[in-house]
């Protein structure tokens, strides 16, 4: 049968039906001082797929994970999460934040901060036993981080850090995981080690948000796109959204790695 070629399955119908939304963000608007950092941001997120929030520097995308997740007050805006108010949303919801904006000097073992993930389980006051200790165990080896169990989080390389925290969001056992450009300053056995483990959460229906800022690898890593710059400009497939022209009207001028037009 020659008319089922991969060009025609990747064009069918579904590629372009709205996909189920695991996050949706309305009107949302959020100020620093007076001028908005975001403006009147509407957006859904598609449930069971990664999605790449991409913007030039201070485009807001830290302000939008953030507002999203209700570290900083809105101006205006509505956040749903699974079809619930935020505030019921949070249990099932990870983050990872832009790591320059942590201060990872505080005393912790590593094996502590992974255990941390597991709080919202077992209670801030919750008894840690051997199964939360295999858990938490488990959780860093599938991050190839199970040698440093009792090293201070201080005492890693940046990049050792950024798989700690995806190892500790991987410990909450969430639906939805928000990560503030997880790639950042790490190696590429890093970078390929932190994108298995994300395809694999998407292959078992959970829902990736990652800001990025290597076009290059969006094709590769990403299955949906949103283009940010203090307003949405577009949301939707790599194949449909991450054109050049749109990708332009981002940033602002021409870059490589997108798809023509
Ligand atoms: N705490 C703050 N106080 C005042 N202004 C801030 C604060 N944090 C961010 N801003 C400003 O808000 C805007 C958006 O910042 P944000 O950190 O969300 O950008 P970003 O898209 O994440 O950028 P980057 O790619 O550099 O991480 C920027 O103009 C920034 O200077
Ligand atoms: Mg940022």
């Amino acid at each position: 049968m020659t008319d089922v070629t991969p060009l025609a399955r990747s064009t069918t119908p579904a590629e372009f039906a709205a996909p189920e939304a695991v996050l949706t963000l309305t009107g949302m608007t959020v100020a620093y001082a007076a001028a908005p950092a975001i403006e009147d941001v509407t957006a859904r997120f598609a449930k069971g797929a990664m999605t790449a929030i991409i913007g030039p520097n201070g485009a807001g995308k830290s302000t939008l994970l953030k507002a999203t997740l209700g570290l900083l007050p809105t101006v205006s805006g509505k956040v749903e999460a699974f079809g619930l108010p935020l505030a019921r949303a949070l249990p099932r919801i990870a983050y990872v934040p832009q790591r320059a904006s942590v201060d990872w000097d505080f005393p912790a073992r590593v094996l502590d901060v992974v255990l941390m993930g597991l709080y919202r389980q077992t209670g801030a006051l919750g008894r840690i036993g051997k199964a939360e200790t295999a858990r938490a165990t488990e959780c860093l080896s599938r991050v190839g981080m199970e040698a440093f169990a009792d090293r201070q989080i201080g005492a890693l390389s940046g990049g050792q850090q950024q798989r700690v925290f995806l190892a500790r969001a991987l410990a909450q056992g969430a639906d939805l995981y928000l990560l503030d450009e997880p790639f950042a300053g790490v190696d590429a056995a890093t970078e390929s080690a932190i994108i298995t483990v994300l395809k694999s959460l998407r292959d078992e229906g959970r829902s990736i948000i990652a800001v990025h800022h290597d076009l290059a690898t969006v094709p590769a890593y990403f299955d949906r796109v949103l283009l940010l710059n203090r307003r949405l400009v577009a949301e939707g497939t790599v194949a449909t959204t991450f054109r050049q022209a749109l990708v332009a009207q981002t940033y602002g001028a021409a870059l490589p790695g997108t798809i023509p037009a």
